[in-house]
């Protein structure tokens, strides 16, 4: 699976956004260690707050289908901005399952080009299980 190809899945998904309040959609796509995928979008709801972003739905996806093996890299995407960088929520989200291990954040620049950040560039010194 090679980046762009996750950046494809990652805009097809895209396409599926449940987004009539902010007019924003998105779309990721996480890849595993075991060589699975999962896509997701955003959905919205009238009571806005409870919008549910595209990685968080990605990885709630994977975990209702049973994954087990470790997060390597998701790919957002919008169609209305250049580098959709991720939220801080789904930042902590990323961090939740990537634990100590290397996680890419894949996103595509205004030139088409791909950009790929660490979880540790986008969340330093972040919360995690082990101060628990
Ligand atoms: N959104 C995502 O899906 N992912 C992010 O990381 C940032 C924001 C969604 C939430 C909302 O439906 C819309 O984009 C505008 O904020």
């Amino acid at each position: 699976m090679t980046d762009e190809e996750l950046l494809n899945m990652a805009k097809n998904a895209s396409n599926n956004a449940y987004c009539p309040y902010s007019e924003f959609p998105v779309g990721a796509c996480i890849l595993y260690e075991s060589g699975n995928t999962y896509t997701g979008c955003n959905v919205e709801n009238s009571s806005y707050g409870l919008a549910l972003c595209a990685e968080r739905n990605a990885i709630s996806n994977a975990i209702a289908a049973g994954e087990t093996s470790s997060p390597r890299k998701i790919a957002v995407y919008s169609p209305k901005t250049e580098k959709c960088f991720p939220c801080g929520a789904c930042r902590q989200w990323f961090q939740e399952f990537a634990k100590g291990q290397n996680f890419e954040i894949i996103l595509e620049d205004k030139n088409l080009k791909i950009i790929k950040y660490s979880l540790n560039e986008l969340l330093p010194y972040s919360f995690n299980t082990d101060m628990l």
